[in-house]
């Protein structure tokens, strides 16, 4: 935590003629932070990155690298993109189809006007790191996507930038091939204790890569926070939806404590309290109906007479149904319970009893969660 920030935006904003895309941006990235921001289309996470590498001035605001102002309309500063020595890919390939995967690759360092003798060491050594050691004499054209990816890598890394800016960069790969491709980029930043951001709209590309991801919507930050804080502690019903499916159970407000704990009643019965992490405003009032959000694979399902057996569960909520219908699909069930209150919801539950239509059950799930106005 302790990391120096590396990267500043302040207060910046974007427009596009009379569209503003960026709205009073303030986001900071430390030395050495491998950074997702993610959103949907359209968000502005590219023009973000547009203006970090300096393909785009900013409308206002300030963008401060290394401890310097590089981008400023008030002052009237503005570093151009070959003098911010940030190495970048973009979603399409972009590399040089007339050169080979050597000549892409050395194509930064020639601009440096490096000897040549130095320029192979540098090309040799990053090839090898990106696996292209063997393909050095191709014709970029006589790639596949993923290697073309590599060598746009390549070429990014050669001249030892203290930053990589990744703007969708396996969006055109299949499947496989980006997972495989994510895995080294993780790798590839490890290595090279390297900064990264990284631009994505898919959720578990950022869950799976990102120290810290920020998310943002209509050209802000909607949160900020590790992989797990943004998907177990969501603030926002945006940053909830947009990060994994949710069971939404309803209920009624039957207190609220001055400790910020709230309980509620879902059954008509006995009120259970709840731990609630996510801001909900204005203050809920008693009697009034709110959901809890609970991640799917954080509950579990017990068979009634089991779940009387047991105790210890002071930490959990229980609420009490029956299963109503029950799927076999091979590796688990799928299940429709219907609670007590009526409500039903579907879930997927494992094949560790022998669950039958009927069944009385207990759905038991961590008293800390999210509460929702309806
Ligand atoms: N040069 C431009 N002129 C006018 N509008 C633009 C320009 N570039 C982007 N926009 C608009 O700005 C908004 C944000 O675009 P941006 O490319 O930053 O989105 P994004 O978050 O990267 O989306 P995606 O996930 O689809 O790549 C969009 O509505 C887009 O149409
Ligand atoms: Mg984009």
């Amino acid at each position: 935590m302790t990391a120096a920030s590396l990267l500043r935006f302040e207060h910046v904003s974007k427009s596009y003629g009379e569209t503003q895309i960026v709205k009073d941006l303030s986001i900071e990235i430390k030395d050495g932070e491998f950074v997702a921001i993610l959103g949907p289309s359209g968000c502005g996470k590219t023009t973000s990155l547009r203006m970090i590498a300096g393909l785009e001035p900013c409308n206002g605001g300030q963008i401060i690298y290394q401890g310097e102002v590089i981008d400023s309309p008030e002052r009237g500063v503005f570093v151009p993109p070959d003098k911010r020595g940030m190495g970048m890919v973009f979603q399409s390939y972009a590399i040089w189809p007339h050169m080979t995967v050597y000549e892409n690759v050395a194509y930064p360092l020639k601009l440096r006007r490096m000897p040549k003798d130095k320029i192979k060491l540098e090309v040799e050594n990053i090839l090898a790191i990106v696996g292209l050691k063997e393909m050095a004499d191709r014709q970029a054209t006589q790639l596949s996507g993923g290697q073309q990816q590599r060598v746009a890598l390549a070429r990014s890394l050669v001249f030892h930038p203290k930053i990589l800016l990744l703007d969708e960069p396996f969006s055109n790969l299949d499947a496989k091939l980006r997972e495989q491709m994510r895995i080294e980029v993780k790798l590839l930043q490890k290595r090279l204790g390297i900064t990264v951001i990284f631009v994505t709209h898919d959720q578990v590309e950022a869950l799976s890569l990102a120290d810290r991801i920020i998310m943002m919507s209509k050209g802000n930050v909607e949160q900020e926070g590790t992989p797990q804080e943004i998907y177990e502690r969501p603030r926002t019903p945006f940053v909830r939806d947009f990060m994994g499916k949710t069971i939404m159970l309803e209920a009624k407000i039957a207190d609220v404590h001055q400790n910020g704990q709230i309980s509620v009643v879902k059954d008509g019965k006995n009120p259970v309290t709840l731990t609630t992490f996510n801001h909900y405003f204005p203050l809920p009032r008693l009697g009034e109906r709110c959901l809890i959000a609970v991640r799917s694979e954080q509950i579990r399902v017990v068979p009634l007479e089991l779940a009387e057996a047991e105790s210890g569960h002071e930490q959990e909520l229980r609420f009490c149904g029956s299963i109503e219908t029950l799927l076999f699909i091979g590796d688990q069930y799928e299940a429709l319970i219907t609670l007590d209150d009526g409500e039903q919801l579907h879930l997927f539950i494992p094949k560790t009893h022998h669950w039958q239509e009927g069944q009385a059950i207990i759905l038991r799930f961590n008293r800390e969660v999210s509460v929702w106005p309806e």
